[in-house]
């Protein structure tokens, strides 16, 4: 097939590389990419959406896959449709589930699925009498994509109300903020669990973790995330199966009554509190770094379980898992998150151990190609992906490979897995 892969992170990265691996040939773009996807596949470079739909026409491009969520919720999806392209994502309108968190909020409580008690408001004293009625640490979301950064966790109520102020006069996130959500706090361990829908079937991955603060032990700002690793043990048949019966099946009939059926990934934030799955949020496209495990211990073809999310044919799809544990260790700059890095050479040292050959590999995101040579260009530059029959045999030959990939200021997280392994 001829597909078309949008985004430039170490998740598209991964993407493309399961879909190069496969026993079948296939013409692999991606727009914009990065300065390794050029190995996998022809980086383009049309950013506007409706220029890109006609040059995938004119390249009878058979699949597009849709990595982050901006273009998401920028209606790409939609545009290809219109275009009578093949596109794995939600519309714009079920995009909403990621773009907005008031509606995200809105459809869980409609649909009677689990989540922290909250109040959205755009007024001030509403969420002051809110936050006076709560315990803490109490929960400020502001409503619209900020990068991540749209969620404080207040310790006292005068710094929700300060967090609140703050967002509502537009002051800290601009727009995004003059809506907001206040919500209790949850106290419990997070899981990152995906399900691949197209509309009304869906799959569900291995559950995995995020490890999102940029320190060890989780300490220091959160980030985009510094590694994951998967299956958890944390999850057992039951919470799967509470997740499927109380989210995903109600999500989904939920959506469709809407007007809005969602097609795409269903990336489920949640909570286990006392056993019990509650929903933190939606995102509406794979995590990142949890799509670069998840892409490798997929036994099926990555290319055949998003056609046939694209073209309402998951209920034909027998979806196989290896029987493995996955470990990404992300490698980001010396400044990351607070500010940029100066561009430096990445240098991989020739691998001749048979074992960390054949089970580790590099996903690329944050680099750039210069006369044949990689750079890294900040932020989160690589992840150093490892694979074994035990969490502990996968996160050991991450290691080993960071060991092996060096460039100035590099920095790791030496705990990645550290939950599954205490
Ligand atoms: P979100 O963007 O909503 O996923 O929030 C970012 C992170 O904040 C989550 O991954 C959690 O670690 C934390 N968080 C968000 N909401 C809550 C909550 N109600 N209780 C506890 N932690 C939360
Ligand atoms: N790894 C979390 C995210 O992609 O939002």
């Amino acid at each position: 097939m001829n597909i078309l892969i949008l985004g430039s992170g170490g998740r598209e990265y991964s993407i493309g590389l399961a879909i190069s691996k496969e026993k079948q040939e296939h013409n692999i773009f991606f727009m914009p990419g990065n300065g390794a996807t050029s190995d996998l596949g022809t980086n383009i470079n049309i950013k506007d959406y409706n220029k890109l739909a006609l040059w995938a026409k004119e390249n009878n491009i058979e699949l597009t896959i849709v990595g982050p969520e901006a273009p998401l919720v920028d209606g790409v999806v939609d545009i290809f449709k219109e275009n009578n392209l093949t596109v794995f994502g939600p519309s714009s309108a079920a995009a909403q589930l990621e773009g907005s968190k008031v509606y995200m909020k809105n459809i869980l409580k409609k649909y009677n699925i689990p989540t922290a008690a909250f109040i959205e408001t755009t007024n001030e004293k509403e969420a002051y009498d809110f936050i006076d009625n709560m315990t803490v640490p109490i929960v400020v979301k502001a409503d619209g994509l900020c990068a991540g950064k749209g969620v404080i966790i207040a310790q006292s109520k005068d710094e929700a109300k300060q967090a609140a102020s703050d967002m509502l006069s537009g002051s800290s996130f601009g727009e995004a903020g003059t809506s907001i959500v206040v919500e209790e706090f949850l106290d419990g361990y997070e899981l990152s669990i995906f399900a691949i829908c197209d509309g009304e079937n869906y799959k569900v991955l291995p559950a995995a973790q995020d490890h999102k603060r940029v320190g060890n032990g989780d300490t220091g700002p959160n980030t985009g995330g510094m590694g994951a690793y998967a299956p958890t043990p944390l999850v057992n048949d039951d919470i799967y199966k509470k997740v499927e019966e109380r989210v995903i099946k109600p999500t989904l009939d939920g959506m469709k009554k809407e007007g809005a059926p969602f097609e795409g990934v269903l990336f489920i934030g949640v909570m286990v509190v006392n056993n019990e799955p509650i929903i933190l949020e939606y995102n509406v496209r794979f995590g990142d770094p949890e799509c670069e495990i998840l892409m490798p211990l997929l036994e099926t073809p990555v290319s055949e379980l998003f056609y046939k999310g694209a073209t309402k044919q998951l209920d034909k799809l027998e979806i196989k898992i290896k029987d493995e544990f996955g470990v990404a260790v992300v490698m980001a700059s010396a400044n990351y998150p607070y500010s940029s890095s100066e561009p430096a050479e990445i240098i991989v040292d020739e691998i001749v151990d048979e074992d960390i050959l054949n089970n580790t590999h590099i996903s690329y995101a944050g680099v750039s190609k210069e006369d044949g040579k990689l750079f890294a260009t900040g932020g989160r530059v690589l992840l150093c992906v490892g694979f074994g029959n035990s969490i502990k045999e996968a996160r050991d030959r991450a290691y080993a490979l960071c060991g092996q990939v060096h460039f100035a200021g590099k920095k790791i997280r030496t705990d990645i897995a550290y939950q599954a392994l205490k």
